[in-house]
């Protein structure tokens, strides 16, 4: 966890700068997102980066609470919110298992490109049930590394040997799938913009 700190911390001046892979997808994730937010929405973003889609969101909802790991990118993030005028973002470092956050307090989970970066998925996704009213949506994206390319997969030990990639866990859609049902969620909705990434929407019964 330690070196996740670090690497994050040295990829985000890097990471802030670097345009969205994908601006169509984006703009319908935002947009698939919205139809669950309500202006009193109570939302929680782990894994928030630079802040770019909280502050999007931000005037939606009544409030959003942004964790990450990484102070140099809540540092890029709080500005960037304090540019935009976005007052109701509140920024705190850590982990969703080391932050104090208010149980069954928020109507949206949003967990955006992290799932594959936690070694400890079943304990983050037995967090986000708890975390979440009951009725409340769980948003999240990520790259599906068992899905990629067996030679792209190839390439990730070395460059995490070389400080170049983050720890990644290796798990597929089916695999993804099981966890968010055995953490007690159920599929609302499920997008893949691309055969190895997926956006789901999984809400934890009323
Ligand atoms: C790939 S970036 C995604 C950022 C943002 N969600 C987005 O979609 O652009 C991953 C982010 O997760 C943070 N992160 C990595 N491991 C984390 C953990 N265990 N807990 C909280 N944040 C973590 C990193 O600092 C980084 O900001």
């Amino acid at each position: 966890m330690k070196n996740a700190r670090a690497f994050w911390d040295n990829s985000a001046a890097r990471y802030a700068k670097r345009p969205i892979r994908d601006e169509d997808a984006y703009r319908r994730k935002l947009a698939i997102t919205q139809e669950y937010l309500r202006p009193d929405s109570r939302v929680l973003e782990f894994g928030c980066g630079t802040g770019s889609t909280a502050i999007i969101h931000a005037p939606h909802v009544k409030n959003i609470v942004a964790i990450d790991i990484s102070d140099q990118m809540l540092e890029i993030a709080e500005r960037k919110a304090r540019d935009a005028g976005v007052e109701n973002i509140t920024f705190k470092q850590g982990t969703l298992g080391g932050v104090e956050l208010e149980k069954a307090g928020f109507d949206a989970v949003l967990g955006l490109n992290i799932l594959h970066l936690l070694e400890d998925l079943e304990a983050t996704l037995a967090r986000v049930h708890s975390l979440l009213k009951p009725g409340g949506v769980f948003v999240s994206s990520t790259v599906l590394i068992g899905d990629i390319n067996f030679l792209l997969r190839l390439v990730i030990p070395p460059m995490q040997v070389l400080g170049f990639a983050p720890y990644v866990n290796r798990f597929g859609k089916q695999a993804l799938i099981d966890k968010l049902t055995g953490a007690g969620l159920s599929i609302e909705r499920e997008w893949q913009p691309g055969k190895a990434t997926v956006f789901i929407v999984a809400r934890k019964g009323a």
